[in-house]
């Protein structure tokens, strides 16, 4: 079985973030998204990786590169437009051959990992396996209609009215029948190619699609409130590590990984809490749920669930930074003298709430 993994695409209600970097490299308890998706593959056996890559693809290679440092092996496959997820299938056809597959959404998390599912398809044969899962918010995603029986009826991107609170998960396998579909189908009112129409052709064409409804933990990772969850749970999973330095005056209260070269000075610590190499926190308080990246300085203020991407420095903040996804290289620091106001050089899209 081979895996087949999608980068590609705009990452546009993550902006600013992805402006400057890949949607699915943006870190989760300070790795990125993409690494928890490529270790489940390789968890579940899988060491043969195509990657669809679009815009930001140098990114991706750099950072993944040929998969070595994961114990698989990585084919890029570029995707010159975000043209839907059925697209990416149709351009890795070469790739995959006439193989089994294993196709996981690059910005999906799936904390208990995808070996079962690669498991119950081999064993039950399907021509494929989706997974489902019951969600508050069905209209975000793509919903399964299925009946008495758990057989699935109908399904439907992005229904204005869901028909169930089924969403589908962004992991699923095919066998080869599934390049029949992508052909076969037209683009969606959105102008994609989606997989639910490729999948609901399978149906259609009498070809056998096994469902199956998940009851771990699983989250697509669109927006900044989802990436905030997503890093509560994954810090949640940390055991302590601590190979920074940490003075006599600082405190570290519940489970937290401070990496080489990062220091503690006079400050507290209450976990679970990932702080990266070379960070600097001085005078200041870090609260539960934060990942702190490498580089970031923290000076004379208090930080709370929250992801601080690499070298950014948060300077005296008088109040408590809480449930906020700050980029790379930002600066925000407390104005020293008169007039006393507030001063924003924020990217499009970005978001400020102050008191
Ligand atoms: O997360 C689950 C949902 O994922 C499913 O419930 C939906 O049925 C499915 O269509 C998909 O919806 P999204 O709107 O969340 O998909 P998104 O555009 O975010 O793309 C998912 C991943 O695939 C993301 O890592 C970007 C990548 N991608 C996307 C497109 C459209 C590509 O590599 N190429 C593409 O053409």
């Amino acid at each position: 079985m081979k895996a087949l993994i999608l980068s590609g695409g705009t990452g546009s209600r993550l902006r600013p973030l992805t402006y400057t970097g890949a949607k699915q490299l943006i870190p989760v308890a300070n790795k990125p998204i993409l690494h928890y998706a490529i270790e489940a593959i390789r968890d579940a056996g899988i060491t043969d990786i195509g990657i669809i890559v679009g815009d930001t693809r140098a990114e991706i290679e750099r950072n993944v590169g040929d998969g070595t440092q994961f114990g698989v092996h990585v084919t890029y496959i570029p995707q010159d437009a975000p043209l839907g997820l059925a697209h990416a299938v149709k351009i890795a056809e070469a790739f995959i051959g006439g193989d089994e597959f294993l196709m996981f959404l690059g910005d999906n998390l799936v904390r208990d990992g995808v070996r079962a599912f690669a498991e119950q398809f081999t064993a039950n044969r399907p021509n494929s396996l989706i997974l489902l899962s019951r969600v508050p918010d069905p209209q975000r995603f793509g919903v399964a209609e299925i009946d008495e029986f758990g057989k699935i009826k109908r399904l439907i991107e992005k229904p204005k009215v869901p028909p169930s609170d089924l969403a589908l998960v962004g992991v699923y396998l095919f066998d080869h029948h599934i390049f029949d579909a992508v052909k076969a189908i037209a683009p969606s009112p959105r102008g994609e190619l989606e997989i639910t129409d490729a999948i609901q052709y399978l149906i259609d064409s009498g070809r056998h699609v096994e469902a199956h409804v998940i009851d771990g933990w699983w989250k697509d990772t669109g927006k900044p409130e989802d990436m905030l969850e997503a890093n509560r749970m994954m810090v949640e999973a940390i055991a302590t590590r601590v190979d920074g330095s940490v003075d006599e005056r600082s405190q570290i209260i519940g489970r937290a990984v401070i990496e080489a070269g990062a220091t503690i000075e006079n400050s507290m610590v209450r976990g679970p809490v990932v702080i990266g190499a070379g960070a600097v926190i001085r005078n200041s308080y870090i609260g539960p749920f934060t990942s702190i990246s490498q580089g970031v300085q923290v000076i004379g203020s208090e930080v709370e669930n929250s992801i601080i991407l690499q070298d950014t420095v948060i300077d005296c903040i008088p109040t408590r930074i809480d449930s906020s996804l700050i980029g790379k290289n930002v600066h925000i620091s407390q104005v020293q003298e008169r007039p006393k106001a507030l001063t924003f050089v924020l990217g499009d899209n970005s978001r400020a709430q102050v008191q």
